[in-house]
């Protein structure tokens, strides 16, 4: 079966074509990180009405260069939670539009258990295994038990990891966006600099949750408290420094959570997986059978909305025309009174 995907959540506006799950027909990804990057960071409404202006320009193109005709396609799978409300309603607006030209079903998808499906696309893994989610919006450790079941064992309870790494660049005025500059800065730099505080929360009854405000509130307002050598700050070791702690603090927790379930396959996804220190750190580590997607399909892409959506069109499992998007899934981010 054919599934068009179509991706709109934030910034990029991606469109795939994907075969049963698993071929990648096509992809086209047009990014608007070159809209955004003055601002530092995304802009919502700049964004939705970007890929307003985009989306039926991706399709075409991807109908184009895919050499398959509109009326292969079987279904269709949008991405309609989380993000921004505005840019999910274009998407979804889209796909249905398609649906009922070609007459085809469509289905509306959640983001993470598309980021979660990624590798998917690559290789093949069997259930069940922890779903690490790191991206610009969740931070996020669970079991994956099938394509559509995850469990929420740990996440963050304020920042999200991606959104630190944005954040701490854009304070320091390194360049955007701030997850891939960090991670080249921190390559130059001493990673044991600084010894920032890895927060202690509530032990008992979250013991996988993390939280990054406090990391991000260090390395801006407080790091001279934590400089560990008498030499002058280079901007290179607070990345690294930062970097390093951002991410140990995550893999503590996954170990332990591997550790508690006895499950050791590791299956990575959303844009921070693509951290050189997060792979590095993994691979030195034993005993784990560890999955990263490439890093085409870290980042927001159609092609995993395609992937996931195929099981649910297989499945008869259909949205209609009075799907709605919502910016937040409750249960991915957590508040405490
Ligand atoms: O999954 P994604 O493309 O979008 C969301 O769903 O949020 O993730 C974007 C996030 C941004 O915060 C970006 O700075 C971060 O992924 N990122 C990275 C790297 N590449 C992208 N963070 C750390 N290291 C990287 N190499
Ligand atoms: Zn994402």
């Amino acid at each position: 079966m054919i599934v068009l995907g179509i991706e709109s959540s934030c910034d990029e506006c991606s469109l795939a074509l994907v075969e049963d799950g698993t071929r990648i027909i096509h992809q086209v990804i047009a990014s608007q990180v070159a809209l955004h990057s003055k601002y530092a960071g995304v802009v919502p409404e700049l964004a939705s009405r970007t890929h307003l202006k985009w989306i039926a320009g991706v399709y075409n193109e991807l109908i184009k260069e895919s050499g398959i005709e509109q009326k292969e396609i079987e279904g269709i799978a949008v991405t309609n939670r989380p993000g921004l409300s505005g840019s999910l309603l274009v998407g979804l607006s889209f796909a249905k539009g398609v649906a009922l030209s070609l007459n085809i079903p469509f289905v509306a998808v959640d983001h993470i258990l598309g980021h979660l499906y990624a590798p998917h696309l690559e290789t093949h893994i069997d259930y069940p295994y922890l779903g690490l989610l790191l991206s610009g919006g969740h931070s996020i450790i669970g079991i994956v038990h099938s394509f559509d079941a995850y469990e929420v064992l740990g996440t963050t309870i304020d920042d999200a990891c991606g959104e630190a790494f944005d954040k701490i660049a854009k304070y320091f005025g390194w360049g955007y966006p701030g997850g891939a500059v960090i991670d080249r800065m921190s390559q130059r730099g001493d990673k044991n600099a600084y010894a920032f505080p890895d927060p202690s929360l509530h032990k008992g009854d979250h013991p996988y949750d993390v939280s990054y405000s406090g990391l991000k509130t260090a390395v801006i307002h407080q790091r001279e408290q934590f400089q560990r050598s008498e030499t002058p700050p280079h901007p290179e070791d607070i990345a690294a420094s930062f970097q390093k702690t951002a991410v140990d603090m995550f893999l503590k927790r996954v170990y332990a959570a591997a550790e508690d379930t006895g499950i050791k396959k590791l299956v990575f996804g959303g844009g921070v997986s693509a951290n050189s220190y997060l792979r590095k750190s993994i691979q030195s580590s034993n005993g784990f059978l560890t999955y990263f997607p490439s890093a085409e399909l870290c980042t927001d892409n159609a092609a995993m909305i395609a992937g996931l959506g195929f099981h649910y069109l297989s499945a008869g499992r259909f949205s209609d025309l009075s799907a709605g998007v919502s910016a937040r899934v409750k249960r991915f981010k957590k508040t405490y009174p």
